[in-house]
């Protein structure tokens, strides 16, 4: 063998494959103009919809003339929930078990909804028609706090179902109740609270978010009235299960259903459930026969589609005096707004909210969770989180503070002392989740070096002094988080939506070549998933990731998938990917032993090839596997090299991190500088750093949004007050700390390639981090616990209540 033969290494380099920092592929078109959204989507005799909403949060309809909309020229049709009843699409169901009004129909439920749909022949006509619709209303009472609303002269919110005992999720209690939902065991928890030392009660909010992707909803929906065809391009994170819904609510049968969603500019969840915007658009193209586009602006994205939180959550920890945690208890109040459009797993109406013991070994734990109906816009997704994460993680992650405050605790050893220990994994929590593995010890302690925490609390303690000396007007707060989440939806045993089990699938086809495609039911929203996944088949298949297109978004080629939300794709079809892989490998290997006249068993796999065991001259390389499987299989065996697979994960993949976040609070403007963020994330196996890193850089710049300013406010007349981008905090690059990253790396024992999800987790651990810091900024003045969100008013008003602008 000649010296320039390259070594495995130099071959392996060479794939790209995973670990790699592999460039992103999907960013030359991006960073060029050339991507393709619902937007740049223009079909011949495409018609505009636009909405009539409601100015009011509650009142009656009393009645809608749609003459003068329907006169302005350019006007094609108007549509009102009357229309919609001819083809009884008036309402429709939620993915919550509920329905909801496509329509307003008698009543409208909360400001901004939905009440005329006008269509015209441009955008701008739409528009102006829309404001042409004249409504009759009657306004009533109506009631946007959820603590309020199972009050007994609380306004009926959902006069359909007022009577009803019985909602999907079990008994309600009042017409106002969703539903309660309860994980853990209550007694094992009262008994730890009776025989604590030290317990902490604190009520907890999160309050109302929302994702705000920066390209908002939209679909355009086209009937072929000659083949009964509908074909539907959208912002849809879930194309199959849009597809299914929507064959079940418009009997059109599933295959002459066609959903394409294209390229998406953020999703965030607020691209999962099915809107009134495309049940209009799609009848509208069935009525009028054109294609018809609907976009919604900034305004009703914020304001109408899916929002996030508004968990309220009284959270309580019992302990020893010496900091051991006994039990934990957390009754929660879940607002939903007017229809329960939440989107969780069938199965929990909560989500996976009971991952609230977090990375603690609690031994006693119990949550209840009470659902109900406000005036406000319907929702409750997983805003870059898995099903109610995030709010589990807050709610606890800000109790362990303040215990630790009540205890005289550091937080960090408070935690330290409290974290699952390396050896009890596979570890069961008190709400029966299997935490797969973890080294939290290590990935915590290497935070506390990182950031040399010691020196960070001892110039704390000294700004203090200077602070009651009346020398300066900052304070210092670190916030130390630990979190654990739980990604992958998931098992089918857990999971399922509608009655779908939430696997997901990779279809991978090997051309004679040795290039090859790659098919998914999940679709990136901008997570560079074309990236990552050929990444995984180049590592897996010998084959360069050049030479892998991956395709997503499609519901006639990609095999069923549930879609891309929760940090689902890495743990699901991340997964699928890697096994369908290995079905094409074994069939290559048979194609092999044939070729090179052995066992299949004398074969051994070297990077991109497989060679003889102990005669490594001998081989044949995947590409010339390729070109075989199309002319030189075995005698029997069918030509081709393709494999689809359809993986139902056995466990959920539960990543974690440790958080430091350092902040200086000017008491006297209320305004917090982010001096310092270190984020150490442990996701596994790492596929593609470069891009695990901006996942963590976007992630983090999230939570900097949610924790310093966000929040979808109400009045109490049910006006949503931060509906525009003037209102809702985003934060731009001017704002945006710096971040420091970092990792440890504890691989899933169950998956393939031993990757967990990432995405989310610097959302979910980011949030309670700065919350933390802030918090602990104003505990030395005896301050409990300050909500979020964190903007300069609300801590000046901190401040304030506190005596220091005396
Ligand atoms: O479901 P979603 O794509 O939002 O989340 P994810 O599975 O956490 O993946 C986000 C991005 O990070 C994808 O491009 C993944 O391939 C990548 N990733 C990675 O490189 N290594 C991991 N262990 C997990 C995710």
């Amino acid at each position: 063998m000649s010296d320039i033969t390259p070594t495995s290494a130099e071959r392996a380099a060479k794939l790209e494959g995973m670990g790699c920092k592999r460039k992103r592929v999907e960013d030359i078109r991006f960073t060029q103009g050339k991507g393709n959204y619902v937007d740049d989507i223009k079909l011949p005799g495409m018609l505009y919809g636009d909405f009539t909403r409601s100015p009011h949060a509650h009142a009656r309809v009393k009645k809608i003339d749609t003459t003068k909309a329907s006169a302005l020229p350019g006007v094609v049709s108007v549509i009102t929930a009357e229309t919609l009843k001819t083809v009884n699409l008036a309402w429709m169901p939620t993915l919550a078990g509920d329905v909801q009004m496509v329509l307003a129909d008698g009543k409208v439920l909360f400001q901004n909804q939905e009440v005329a749909f006008v269509i015209a022949e441009d955008r701008y006509t739409a528009a102006d028609a829309a404001e042409l619709v004249e409504v009759e209303y009657e306004a009533l009472p109506c009631n946007v706090d959820p603590l309020k609303a199972m009050a007994k002269d609380a306004p009926v919110i959902r006069e359909d179902i007022k009577d009803k005992k019985e909602g999907a999720h079990g008994p309600r209690k009042h017409y106002n109740h969703i539903f309660n939902w309860q994980a853990g065991n209550k007694a094992a928890a009262d008994a730890a609270f009776a025989k604590a030392d030290v317990t902490i009660k604190e009520m907890i909010v999160y309050p109302r978010v929302h994702p705000c992707p920066l390209e908002t909803c939209q679909c355009v929906a086209s009937f072929d009235k000659v083949k009964g065809e509908l074909t539907l391009y959208g912002t849809f994170q879930a194309p199959h299960v849009i597809r299914t819904v929507g064959s079940l609510i418009s009997k059109i049968p599933e295959h002459k259903i066609h959903v394409i969603a294209p390229d998406i500019g953020g999703g965030f969840g607020n691209k999962v459930g099915a809107y009134p915007g495309y049940i209009c658009s799609i009848v509208a193209s069935i009525v009028t026969g054109r294609p018809v586009k609907w976009t919604e602006d900034r305004i009703e994205n914020l304001s109408t589609t899916a929002f996030a939180r508004d968990f309220h959550m009284e959270t309580e920890i019992a302990c020893t005096r010496d900091g051991k945690i006994l039990g934990l208890r957390c009754n929660t109040i879940a607002d939903h707004g007017a229809f329960d459009a939440c989107a969780n797993a069938t199965k929990w109406p909560a989500g996976l909210f009971s991952i609230i013991s977090g990375s603690y070994d609690i031994p006693a734990a119990h949550v209840s969770v009470d659902g109900v109906y406000t005036n406000k816009a319907p929702g409750g997704v997983a805003y870059r989180c898995s099903f109610r994460v995030t709010e589990a993680a807050y709610a606890i992650e800000r109790a362990m503070d303040i215990m630790a405050q009540k205890l005289g605790m550091d937080p960090a050893d408070f935690r330290m002392k409290n974290l699952i220990r390396r050896e009890q994994f596979p570890y069961t929590s008190a709400f029966g989740w299997v935490y797969d593995s973890g080294d939290y010890q290590t990935a915590l302690q290497k935070a506390m070096q990182a950031v040399n925490y010691s020196k960070l609390r001892a110039e704390q303690a000294q700004r203090q002094e200077a602070f009651k000396r009346g020398e300066t007007r900052e304070l210092m707060g670190i916030g130390v988080i630990f979190f654990t989440e739980i990604v992958g939806a998931g098992p089918s045993r857990n999971c399922d939506i509608l009655g779908i089990a939430m696997f997901d699938s990779a279809e991978i086809r090997i051309h004679p070549t040795g290039s090859g495609i790659c098919r998914l039911g999940t679709k990136s929203q901008g997570q560079g998933h074309e990236t990552t996944y050929a990444q995984i088949i180049a590592t897996e298949l010998g084959l360069p990731a050049d030479n892998i297109t991956v395709e997503e978004g499609n519901t006639d080629t990609a095999p069923y998938g549930l879609g891309t939300y929760g940090s689902r794709s890495t743990p699901v079809s991340g997964a699928a990917t890697a096994m369908a892989c290995r079905k094409i490998k074994a069939k290559a290997q048979m194609i092999a032993a044939y070729m090179l006249e052995v066992h299949d068993d004398d074969l051994e796999w070297d990077v991109d090839r497989f060679r003889v065991k102990g005669n490594p001259e001998r081989f044949k390389t995947m590409t010339e596997l390729a070109w075989a499987a199309y002319h030189e299989v075995p005698p029997g065996m069918e030509p081709g090299l393709e494999a689809v697979d359809y993986y139902d994960p056995p466990n959920f993949t539960f990543p974690f991190g440790a958080y430091v976040c350092v902040v200086d609070v000017d008491v006297d403007t209320g305004m917090i500088k982010v001096r310092r963020f270190y984020a150490l994330d442990d996701c596994g196996t790492r596929i593609n750093p470069m891009i695990i890193e901006g996942q963590i850089h976007g992630g983090l710049t999230e939570a900097f949004g949610i924790a310093m300013g966000q929040e979808i406010h109400y009045d109490d007349d049910g006006n949503v007050t931060t509906a525009s981008l003037m209102d809702y905090f985003l934060p731009t690059a001017v704002e945006t700390p710096h971040w420091e990253t970092d990792w440890t790396t504890t691989p899933s024992p169950h998956h393939p390639i031993g990757a967990k999800g990432v995405g989310e987790s610097p959302n979910v651990g980011g949030v309670p981090c700065f919350s933390n810091a802030v918090n602990d900024a104003f505990k030395f003045l005896g301050s409990t616990h300050i909500q979020m969100p964190h903007d300069n008013w609300r801590t000046w008003m901190a401040a304030d209540k506190l005596g220091l602008h005396q």
